[in-house]
């Protein structure tokens, strides 16, 4: 998100330093390579590198900077909540920096964070390290709701753009940084801020979660759920998007950020049924996988099951909360043979299992296997077809809705 929103605001005529601990990735960065795959980055790179936009380990350039975005990770706690670390070490290293420095400056988080971080842990945080007070700093909280795989056009041609601060001055400084895109700019408090990104990941998992659930109830009918939520999308006040049942949800966004409201909810004594809700459909989403595959194969002892897809969605090598992981740990516990294949993601898969078998095709993978799984939305499955001859049974179960061949059931459909 960091170095997405850095090249873009580089492309929108910005003067831009993205930092970062990892030195690997500064030396990528300024070498024009980017260090995660994402459409249309490196071209942006091979643009502004050595122009308007570098990369550095150090604080030095914050020294100077008008605006400076707070963008590191808010990881999962094992108690479901934000681990806030690095933005409390962030605020710290931006007030060292910015301490003897009399100019003004706003310092944004734009890192998914609980709502209360910006005014409780970030403005006190680097206000004091800084030895400044109220006013010589501003502050404001900016969310972004940037897709993997498709994030520069998402910053590009936003819905809306999000700034929350109480501080005119702030305010403006930020609004005009976004001045040549095209989105209505919406005005709230820091704290509105944070719980609207929370809320908007909450409610597109919960349309995920509702689909999945609506086509586990579909699949007992014999009904085909797409047919129905195509159905139901077209009703404006529902929308088409999201409305995709499968496997569920992964990534790095929606079970950290669902698990993170409910953990916060708890701490108030609230209990968050609907978003437990969510969180359950969609851990048990890949168990409904396994055991539509017992019925179809029973034992899996000894027997070859080719895995199409690994990452979390397509278009990413991403492979964090990709429900292929949970779905493969149990094929191995029950003794099968996984045969994968993803067209982006096995070297990040092979770190958490080095010792499938990983081949450089779908058709490869299928050779000889007694069934496929497919995990993953990439497009060019759908243009499987004479491949899933070669397998020894043909017994063909979409986690994803993608294939376009006949002789094939669906996780719900
Ligand atoms: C999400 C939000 O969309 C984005 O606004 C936010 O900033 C970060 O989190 P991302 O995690 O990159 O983005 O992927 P997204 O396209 O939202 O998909 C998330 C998961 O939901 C994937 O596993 C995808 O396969 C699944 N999904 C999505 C469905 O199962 N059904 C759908 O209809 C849509």
């Amino acid at each position: 998100m960091g170095l997405v929103s850095g090249a873009c605001f580089a492309e929108l005529g910005h003067d831009v330093t993205i930092i970062d601990i990892d030195p690997a990735k500064v030396q990528a960065i300024n070498e024009k390579r980017s260090p995660i795959y994402e459409i249309g980055l490196e071209e942006q790179l091979k643009h502004h590198v050595e122009s308007r936009l570098r990369a550095s380990v150090e604080y030095d350039s914050v020294v100077s900077a008008d605006i400076i975005f707070i963008c590191v990770g808010t990881p999962q706690k094992s108690d479901g909540s934000a681990n806030l670390s690095y933005i409390e070490s962030a605020s710290v290293l931006i007030g060292a920096a910015r301490k003897d420095i009399p100019a003004y400056c706003v310092v944004v988080v734009k890192s998914t964070v609980p709502p209360g971080t910006t005014e409780n842990i970030v403005r006190p945080g680097i206000l004091q390290s800084a030895q400044k007070t109220v006013g010589e700093i501003g502050f404001a909280m900016n969310p972004e709701f940037l897709r993997e795989g498709r994030a520069i056009e998402d910053f590009m041609h936003p819905d809306r753009i999000v700034i929350g601060s109480t501080d005119d001055r702030a305010f403006d400084c930020l609004a005009e940084v976004y001045h040549d895109l095209d989105a209505p700019v919406i005005r709230t408090s820091t704290t509105a801020a944070e719980m609207i990104k929370y809320t908007s990941n909450a409610f597109l998992a919960t349309k995920i979660s509702f689909s999945n659930e609506i086509g586990n109830i579909c699949k007992k009918l014999g009904i085909d759920v797409y047919e129905v939520m195509s159905g139901v999308g077209l009703d404006h006040r529902i929308g088409q998007q999201f409305l995709n049942a499968g496997v569920g949800f992964g990534g790095s966004c929606f079970p950290k950020d669902v698990s993170s409201l409910i953990s916060l909810a708890k701490t108030f004594g609230e209990d968050p049924h609907i978003l437990k809700a969510v969180m359950e459909v969609n851990e048990k989403q890949p168990n409904r996988l396994i055991k539509l595959l017992c019925a179809r194969i029973g034992n899996f002892s000894g027997k070859k099951i080719a895995v199409l897809g690994l990452a979390f969605k397509d278009n990413t090598d991403d492979i964090r909360d990709s429900k292929a992981i949970p779905v493969i740990q149990e094929l191995l516990q029950r003794g099968a043979r996984v045969a994968a294949y993803d067209p982006m993601a096995i070297p990040n898969m092979r770190r958490i299992f080095p010792s499938l078998e990983y081949f450089g095709s779908a058709a490869e993978a299928l050779n000889d296997a007694d069934a496929c799984l497919v995990m993953t939305e990439w497009p060019e499955f759908g243009k499987i077809n004479k491949e899933f001859e070669r397998m020894k049974t043909r017994v063909i179960i979409e986690g994803r809705r993608i294939l376009t061949y006949d002789d094939v059931e669906g996780i719900c459909w």
